[in-house]
């Protein structure tokens, strides 16, 4: 294949909001499932998110606990997977934890809408720019340049916008859930897969691979697409 093996995780509620109508990246796993996406990440090569959540969450998108970092290092690996993110307009602020917390390879996928002063500034933090000249990043080729620099196995961490833009394209290969015992409501509130959307003859059919029912109220979810 000439893109990475590509899977999504992502922390839900009930009612498949992945944040408050608020968007300030709101805490939904239990602390079971955040040692489960701590070892996610640790299997990764890369680590994907959407503008949106890069901007809104700034995530550290690190791997947290120091012995699966130490084990990336016996492995011959760098201690954190490639951070990847991608915006039309990539504004995030030069010291945000997505840019600063390492140590790790950073990636931006974005376009020549974001200005060449920005493009200067992340250049010279070290930040790897890949630039066109399109309305929006394409995601298809981003995915051929990702396996180029060697990511074999991308895990993407949303938003919804994203997840539904790379599922729509046919780039996802599984999809895993928590579903948090809790309800957000919120027609505005961000879900699992928002974007335009599609009718019921073109929907994404999941395959479920496995289901767990967890002792925090919570269920697992795995799916291959
Ligand atoms: N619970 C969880 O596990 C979890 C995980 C991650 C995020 N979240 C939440 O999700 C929310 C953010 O989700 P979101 O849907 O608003 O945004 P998002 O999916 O994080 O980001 C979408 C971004 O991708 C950019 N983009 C660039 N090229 C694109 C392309 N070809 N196709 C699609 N998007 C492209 C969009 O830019 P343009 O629109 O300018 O083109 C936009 O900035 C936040 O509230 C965050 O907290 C929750």
């Amino acid at each position: 294949m000439n893109r990475p093996y590509i899977f999504i995780n992502i922390a839900m509620t009930a009612d498949g909001k992945i944040d408050t109508f608020e968007r300030k990246g709101s805490a939904i796993s239990s602390k079971r499932d955040k040692e489960r996406v701590d070892q996610l990440r640790a299997a990764a090569d890369g680590i994907l998110v959407g503008g949106r959540t890069l901007l809104e969450e700034q995530p550290r998108l690190t791997v947290k606990s120091e012995a699966l970092r130490e084990g990336r290092i016996q492995r011959g690996l760098s201690p954190n997977p490639v951070k990847v993110g991608v915006a039309t307009v990539a504004d995030i602020p030069l010291d945000s934890e997505f840019i600063k917390a390492g140590p790790a390879r950073v990636v931006i996928f974005t376009t020549s809408q974001t200005s060449i002063k920005q493009l200067d500034s992340l250049r010279a933090l070290g930040v790897e720019v890949f630039v066109e000249d399109v309305p929006r990043v394409d995601l298809n080729k981003m995915m051929i340049t990702l396996k180029k620099i060697g990511v074999d196995h991308l895990m993407v961490e949303g938003g919804g916008r994203m997840n539904f833009e790379l599922m729509r394209l046919g780039l996802v290969d599984e999809l895993t859930l928590y579903v948090a015992p809790m309800i957000f409501g919120g027609a505005n509130a961000p879900t699992l897969a928002d974007g335009l959307g599609l009718t019921r003859a073109a929907a994404i059919e999941l395959k479920l691979i496995e289901v767990e029912k967890w002792e925090d109220g919570g269920v697992f979810l795995r799916y291959k697409l």
